[in-house]
This record gives structure tokens, sequence and C-alpha cells, in this order.
């Protein structure tokens, strides 16, 4: 790496970053136990399959190194984000400049206990949703219907308090486990104030474990719930677009829908660059697979410019974004 500008020049701002850059990813990546990639392209990670690289990408093998982590990232000032399947997630064009936690699947073992007459289970944070309705379904016990149709991971539904029209995380969660860099403490579902597509995680914390509450039922209602999750998997791939998206991109905001309104400002099929707004639903902005984040964010603006004409509402992003700063 260059270091200097010349003979006996002071380092400019451009190479002290860069010497700043190579020492805290150095440090990280020499003492966590878990996987350490950098430069990672965030297009690998996202369901839009946009985004461009960043600085550290790391798996923890377990609560202890994430926290030490953190510890480093804090004592360093390294921004850090923790990014599940990337499913609700649009990152910038120029990456992130900071450390990206990913929890594995098996980040934590699944434990299975018992509460009065319910079952409590708790999984990785890093479990897919759909996988943890698997299990609690083989597992004949009831609660996370819901979670067949979403496609993120377990602490990100969380993080979101994501649902669909069979509930939310809100109705079945428990406690949370969270990693901080002073360590890892449990917090229960009314501390995290569950609310329509949001939740408060502790500042500075990452949810490594989420227990939920299920049911055991008799197996004539445990039949109906599995009709019930079927015909919505088939009213969801009869409504919602297969293809590169992160879901509904805007909260619906009260009482109305973000998808109706956008469709009634005839924006079905606008395209900005590789973005476009799906034809079969108008919340769902997609990537024709050339799209950019600044396309994507053109969109966004376009589609918040025209509600907000015909509609006088301020459309609020559901998805997340990474390395961008939201327009609000
Ligand atoms: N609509 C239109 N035009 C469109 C799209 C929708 O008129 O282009 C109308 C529909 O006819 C319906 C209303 O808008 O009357 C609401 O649409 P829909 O029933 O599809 O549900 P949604 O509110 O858009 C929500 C979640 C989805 C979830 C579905 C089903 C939000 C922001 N979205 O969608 O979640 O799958 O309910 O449970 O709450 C996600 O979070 O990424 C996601 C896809």
């Amino acid at each position: 790496m260059e270091t200097m500008q010349g003979p006996n020049k002071k380092p400019t701002a451009g190479t002290r970053k860069q010497i700043a850059l190579a020492s805290w990813r150095e440090e990280i990546a020499g003492v966590v136990r878990g996987q350490v990639r950098l430069d990672e392209p965030m297009s690998r990670r996202t369901s839009l399959g946009i985004g461009g690289p960043a600085d550290l990408w790391f798996e923890p093998e377990n609560a202890q190194d994430l926290s030490g982590a953190l510890a480093i990232a804090r004592r360093r000032r390294v921004p850090w984000r923790v990014v599940g399947a990337g499913s609700n997630l649009l990152v910038a064009d120029e990456g992130f400049r900071g450390m990206v936690v990913h929890l594995r699947a098996d980040f934590v073992p699944v434990e299975v206990g018992s509460r009065k007459d319910l079952v409590r289970v708790s999984y990785s944070a890093g479990m897919r949703c759909a996988a943890a309705h698997r299990h609690a379904a083989e597992s004949e016990l009831v609660g996370l219907e819901f979670l067949a149709g979403i496609p993120g991971s377990l602490g990100g539904a969380v993080r979101m308090n994501a649902g669909t029209r069979l509930g939310d995380m809100a109705d079945v969660l428990e406690d949370v486990e969270v990693a901080t860099a002073d360590g890892c403490r449990s917090v229960p579902a009314s501390e995290l104030s569950l609310g329509y597509r949001k939740a408060a995680i502790p500042r500075g914390g990452i949810v490594t474990r989420v227990a939920v509450l299920l049911r055991q039922v008799d197996p004539n209602t445990l039949l109906s719930l599995r009709d019930r999750v079927r015909a919505e998997t088939e009213w969801r791939d009869a409504a919602q677009p297969k293809g590169k998206s992160a879901g509904s991109t805007f909260k619906n905001p009260p009482g109305g829908s973000a998808g109706r309104m956008i469709d009634e400002a005839g924006l079905k099929g606008r395209r900005i660059g590789g973005a476009f707004v799906s034809e079969k639903h108008a919340n769902f902005l997609m990537s024709d697979g050339k799209a950019t984040a600044k396309d994507m964010l053109e969109l966004i603006d376009l589609c918040r410019s025209e509600v907000e004409a015909m509609f006088k509402v301020r459309l609020e992003l559901e998805i997340e974004l990474l390395g961008v700063r939201d327009a609000d």
C-alpha cells in the first residue's frame, strides 16, 4: 500500500483512512474465531442483488466471539450493521464502510422447553423464517404459521416485527438474547416496544437468539392450520411477483395500502434504469438484474412524490438501507 505522497511528505487524509481501515480489519481478523471476508460484494448478499463492497463481513463463531468484535468496533469507532438474509435491504452502490455482522443459521442450537401449558422454543437469530416454521410444524407445534411466507431471518423478523395476514412476531415472542460489546443478556419481548413493522432493539445490540411460545394442538386443528398456510402461500404466489426485490418497499400508512396508492398513482411498470415498479404488486420495486442502488432510490423518490401529490401521504420505507441515507 502507498503510504506517503513522495519523500518526507505527510500522509494525505485518504492515505490515513486507508491505514486506519487496514488496522481495524487486521485487529478484528486477528482475534475472532469466526469467518471474516474483506471487501465482500453486498450484491451477493441481498435479494435485490444490489450493493457495493462491505469493508468487512463477519460471521461470528459464538456470542463471545461476537461481543469481542463489537468491543473492538466500539473502541475503534468502526460502524457496524447486522445483515440477515438480506431480503429486506437496499445497499449503496458504494457499499458500506464498516463491519457487517451475519449470524449463521446454526449460530446457537435449537432448544425446546416448557412454560406452563405452552412450549418454549428458542432458535438462532440467523435461522431463516421458513426453516423455523418448518421445525415447529414438524414438531406439531403451532404459532409460527405466519413465518412461512417471510423470506428473511428470524433476527430480521424480530427487528421488523415482521408479519403476514396470519400474525406477526409480537404474537409469539417471549424474549430474545442480545449480544453487545459488554456481553450477552436476555430481553423480554415486553421491553422491545413491538409495533407495526417496528421493534426497539437495545442500542449497540444484536439479537442472537429468538425464543417463542408455541402451542400443542389436536391433529384436526393442526391439519386445518396447514390448509390455511397452503391457502396463504397460493394467495401470495398469485398476488406477489417473483424476481429480484426486497418485498414490500414501503410500510402501509395508517388505514391505507402503499401498494394500492402507488397503483392508483399510475406507477405500475414505471422504470428508472434497471429498477421498475412491479405490474403485479405496486409496492414491489424490483431490479431487472442490472439496477443500481441509485436507480432504486430514484424510483423510491418518484413513488413517494407522486403518492404525496395525490394522497397527501408521505410513504415510509419498509426496507432497510445500508450505506445510504433515507431522505426522511
Ligand atoms: N393493491 C392494489 N394494487 C397493487 C397492490 C395491492 O390495489 O398493485 C391492493 C390489494 O388489492 C389490497 C391492498 O392493496 O386490497 C393490500 O395489498 P395486499 O393484500 O397485497 O397486502 P399488502 O398490505 O400490500 C402486506 C405485507 C406483505 C404481506 C402481505 C400478506 C406490508 C407493507 N406488506 O402486504 O409483506 O406479504 O400483507 O400478508 O405490510 C413484506 O413485508 O415484504 C411483505 C411482502
